[in-house]
């Protein structure tokens, strides 16, 4: 039985959706959230409590990021900026799909993996939200949510990348500055994090144009690999290889 958190359904909560989910992740279903990490199910969709704190991925809240000109000012846009009609990305480390999203509304179709089974489901229910919302929902419907390792699903793709996007960082290694108090519930579940170096060679052997890494701004590069360039900000940075 998993330890690490619990299922509870309330009113208006997916039940199907739930009781799957609990048994795919060997999670106990219990009556209401208790103090420990819950993975509840209700009328508002799906979040994660716990230690006082309730977390629900929202793509909302990044509206004002990407209307009214303001989406060519972000880094991440800049990095992948690309001429072509058509662009494919890979978000091969999805995390709550923040930054997928920016590519997404920045034309890409972004396919997106994340291997950690609770961060998944909060992603997919933000997504299902997100495509009932008129003004994201045309930028989500750009984003198809894997739920799986990317280094094994990257090694077999049918078809042709243009960007391979990286951010392996995890809160515990961020500046306690940049993590989001509601983060710290995911960082509790202690995702397991795929050797870089892997990530790495993965993204390579997938042959794309370009791999973009987000890292902070005075960490090593990622698999100790010199980028082409790097566009640098206040505390993160990314690294770009063009291939
Ligand atoms: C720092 S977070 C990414 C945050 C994301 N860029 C965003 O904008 O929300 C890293 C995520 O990558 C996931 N991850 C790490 N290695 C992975 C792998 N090999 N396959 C799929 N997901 C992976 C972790 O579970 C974690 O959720």
């Amino acid at each position: 039985m998993n330890n690490k958190f619990e299922v509870c359904i309330q009113k208006g909560g997916q039940r199907d959706q739930a009781e799957s989910f609990a048994r795919r992740t060997a999670s106990q279903i219990v009556d209401k959230p208790g103090k420990n990490l819950t993975v509840l199910f209700d009328s508002k969709g799906v979040s994660l409590t716990g230690y006082g704190l309730t977390y629900q991925g929202d793509f909302e809240n990044m509206t004002h990021r990407v209307t009214n000109g303001r989406l060519q000012h972000e880094m991440l846009v800049r990095a992948a900026k690309s001429e072509k009609i058509g662009r494919k990305a890979i978000d091969a480390t999805a995390g709550m799909g923040e930054d997928a999203f920016l590519l997404a509304a920045q034309g890409y179709e972004v396919t997106l993996y994340e291997q950690n089974p609770v961060v998944a489901i909060l992603l997919k229910d933000a997504l299902r939200r997100a495509k009932k919302n008129m003004i994201l929902k045309e930028i989500a419907a750009r984003m198809k949510l894997v739920e799986g390792d990317s280094v094994e699903c990257m090694s077999g793709l049918l078809d042709p990348v243009d960007v391979i996007y990286l951010d392996p960082m995890f809160p515990a290694r961020q500046k306690s500055s940049l993590i989001n108090k509601k983060l710290q519930l995911i960082q509790k579940l202690e995702p397991p994090c795929s050797e870089e170096t892997d990530l790495f060679d993965a993204a390579i052997k997938a042959g794309p144009d370009k791999i973009i890494v987000k890292r902070p701004l005075k960490s090593e590069f990622l698999a100790g690999r010199k980028p082409s360039y790097t566009l640098n900000g206040k505390a993160i940075r990314y690294d770009c290889y063009t291939l």
